[in-house]
Formats: structure tokens, sequence, C-alpha cells
């Protein structure tokens, strides 16, 4: 190609990639370069998942639960976020699993019917989480129920506790 060739064609407007001062080999060079930078980060960040820990973060097993104030005796208050009932009567307080023992749905309370009521396949529990219908094999669990030095409820969901044991307050 000749000099007067070369220069037509380096000034026209509408030179594409590698006319404009920037030859083939720079522009490949900066794709090969962007290419290997991108693998550079992957890598990067594949290594630093593989060498930090392999740990599973859950919520914690032991939770407050308030003021005893606010349960009134004959009350059952179901804490959605922890799938527990809070049951305060005379004999005292205890905390009840909401998580049926048939195929893990969560129950629903039915104050008009005193029951626990299990949406799925029907299995009925008293506050106290005995079973009086369905297919349930067991009972609803208790959770060991503590109180704080300051005056809240403390529910420890890790501890199963036998029905009888109610926290007096
Ligand atoms: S899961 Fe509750 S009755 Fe089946």
């Amino acid at each position: 190609m000749s000099d007067d060739k070369k220069a037509s064609v380096t000034g026209s407007p509408h030179a594409v990639p590698g006319s404009n001062g920037v030859t083939r080999r720079d522009f490949l060079n900066e794709i090969t370069m962007g290419a290997l930078g991108i693998a550079g980060l992957g890598s990067v960040a594949v290594t630093y998942q593989y060498f930090s820990p392999n740990v599973l973060f859950e919520p914690s097993t032991t939770f407050r639960a308030g003021n005893s104030d606010l349960y009134p005796v004959h009350s059952v208050t179901f804490l959605q976020d922890q799938q527990v009932y809070i049951v305060r009567m005379p004999e005292g307080f205890y905390a009840v699993s909401a998580v049926c023992t048939h195929l893990g749905c969560i129950t629903q309370w039915k104050p008009d019917a005193d029951v626990i009521a299990c949406p799925c396949h029907g299995s009925k529990f008293r506050p106290s989480g005995v079973k009086i219908a369905g297919p349930a094999p067991r009972p609803l669990p208790h959770f060991a129920i503590s109180l704080t030095a300051d005056g809240e409820l403390l529910v420890d969901k890790l501890q199963i506790i036998k029905p009888s044991e109610v926290l007096k307050v």
C-alpha cells in the first residue's frame, strides 16, 4: 500500500478500529488484557470463597418474648417469627412449638374453638400442646422458658422440656 493511500485511510471520519492511531495489535492487546483482568478477578473471587470458612449461620435458638405482663392469663399468643406460642394459664407460662408434629406445617390458634389447628391434614391440639385429633403422632413440644433479670420471658427452642414444667411468675 502506498503512503498516499495510507494517509487517506487514516484521516477518514469513518475510520474502523485500528485506523485511528490504534493498530490491530494494540486493539487485540487491550481485549486480551481485559479478558485476563476479568479472569483474574474471577480467580480471586473463587480462591477467596474456597478459603473462607464453610459455615452456615442460623438464627439464634434463644429469644426474648417481652415482659410477662404483655400476656394476660388464659391467653395464647402466636409469635410468628419464632413459630412459638406463648401460653399463659393460671398455673404459669409455657412455650409451645407451632410446628405440627405430623409433617411440619405451621399450626394456627383458633380462639373460638380453643384449639391449635393444623391447616394441612386436620390435626388439632389443646393450648397445652396435647393432641386431640388428626394424624399428628405426638403432642406439640414445650420449649424451656425462663425469666431474665429484667423481667422478660426467655425461650430456648433447643431445650425441650416436660409439659408439666411451667414458669410461675
Ligand atoms: S402437617 Fe399437620 S396434620 Fe399433617
